[in-house]
């Protein structure tokens, strides 16, 4: 089965594969059939079919790689799920190389996309996966993109390479079993015990995580990196020989704003003020939405809830700002009466400490009118809350 596998992928990188790849770059899923069967006319169906699949698969790399290179590289289906996005992965790939490392063992390399990122920031890889149809990929990529004097890849087990002679290393493990994703990090393929001994067997090295980790599986010798991506959490990385062990740090793409935790203890909760802040999620999860209240004077609107409040308006890149024009006790009648009376036809409802479904209440509110308000569902001093405004800006 895997050489089957291989030998259709290899055969898409000769001249025919290559023409049909290009004839299918815009072409539309919805008529695979129609075109599958114009282009089985004057083609190989075994080659028609290879083409086609991975045409659906470079459209569906587009958001993580961008046209450009999605259009050039090669996938798995795996393989694109799983693959960093350029943007996170050329953040860490340029971090390793601030650091001095020139040369990197990236162990579970997939189809590439952390080794690309690594080459492209000027360091020689070592690639190593043990599918052997994901190293075809990750070699063909590194072909496509022209960069395979920096990146050798290898087809084995990561548990049997000799680490030594690498400035650091990288390791993505599998983090999907046969039912999903896989929570437990000692169920990551390899368990992440194992990974976080490879780490210390090079003076640096970064582990890729689910952000979900708890904060007491980081070892004490990591330095824990929770990134975002236009607002939304993507990963967490284990960084080892950064000299700050045990720091917390929320990194916000595509600006690359940085914010190291100072173990700072929650603020005083009090009273909502004027103006609410949602920290990002990557604040949330690094456990920094303390550093971020202290950094513009805020406080808690609750102690068990990550909304910060103040005054004035304190604008800060950790956190979305809203103006808040009411705060009121959760009651739908009430909120009903309210956006009936403003004519509130478009709400953003977002929730915290809330049980209640957003889309849920959108129906039963029966929304009417031009304009619009964002309705936040919380808690403040322990009491389900309403709070209706606006975004700030
Ligand atoms: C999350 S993916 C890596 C994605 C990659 N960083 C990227 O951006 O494209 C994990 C990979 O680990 C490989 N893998 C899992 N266990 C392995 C092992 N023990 N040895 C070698 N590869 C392994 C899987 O085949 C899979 O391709």
């Amino acid at each position: 089965m895997g050489h089957v596998d291989v030998d259709a992928f290899d055969s898409l990188l000769g001249d025919e594969g290559q023409a049909l790849l290009s004839a299918l770059r815009n072409y539309d899923p919805a008529r695979e059939l129609a075109t599958a069967t114009r282009l089985r006319r004057d083609h190989p169906a075994a080659l028609v079919s290879a083409a086609l699949a991975q045409a659906q698969l470079r459209q569906r790399a587009v958001p993580k790689f961008g046209a450009e290179d999605a259009h050039r590289m090669y996938f798995t289906p795996n393989g694109v799920e799983q693959s960093t996005r350029t943007s996170v992965a050329a953040y860490r790939a340029d971090r390793l190389a601030g650091f001095g490392v020139r040369s990197v063992a990236d162990l579970c390399c997939g189809i590439g996309g952390d080794a690309i990122a690594m080459a492209r920031a000027g360091l020689s890889v070592l690639a190593v996966d043990r599918d052997p149809l994901t190293c075809a990929v990750a070699r063909a990529n590194a072909d496509a993109l022209g960069l395979s004097q920096l990146i050798e890849v290898r087809c084995a087990d990561v548990t049997g390479i000799d680490t030594s002679s690498y400035d650091a290393v990288f390791v993505d493990p599998a983090r999907r079993g046969g039912r999903g994703r896989v929570f437990d990090p000692e169920a990551y393929s390899p368990p992440l015990s194992w990974a976080i001994e490879a780490a210390r067997t090079t003076p640096r090295a970064a582990l890729k995580i689910a952000p979900g980790i708890p904060h007491e599986a980081v070892p004490e010798d990591a330095e824990a990196e929770w990134i975002s991506d236009q607002g939304n959490v993507k990963e967490a990385v284990l960084w080892f020989g950064t000299a700050r062990p045990g720091m917390r740090r929320a990194t916000l793409l595509p600006t690359g704003h940085s914010l190291l935790g100072a173990q700072l203890p929650d603020p005083e909760p009090g009273p909502v003020g004027r103006w609410l802040y949602e920290p990002d999620g990557a604040v949330i999860r690094a456990h920094l939405v303390a550093d971020v209240a202290a950094r513009i004077g805020g406080r808690l609107i609750d102690p068990t809830i990550a909304y910060i409040t103040t005054d004035e308006l304190r604008p800060t890149p950790y956190a979305t700002a809203y103006e808040i024009t009411d705060v009121l006790p959760f009651n739908l009648k009430k909120l009903r009466a309210l956006l009936r009376e403003r004519e509130v036809g478009i709400a953003t409802i977002k929730k915290r400490g809330s049980a209640i479904e957003p889309e849920h209440l959108r129906k039963k509110l029966r929304l009417e009118g031009g304009n619009a308000c964002t309705i936040l569902l919380t808690r403040s001093a322990g009491a389900p809350t309403m709070l209706l405004g606006h975004p700030a800006s």
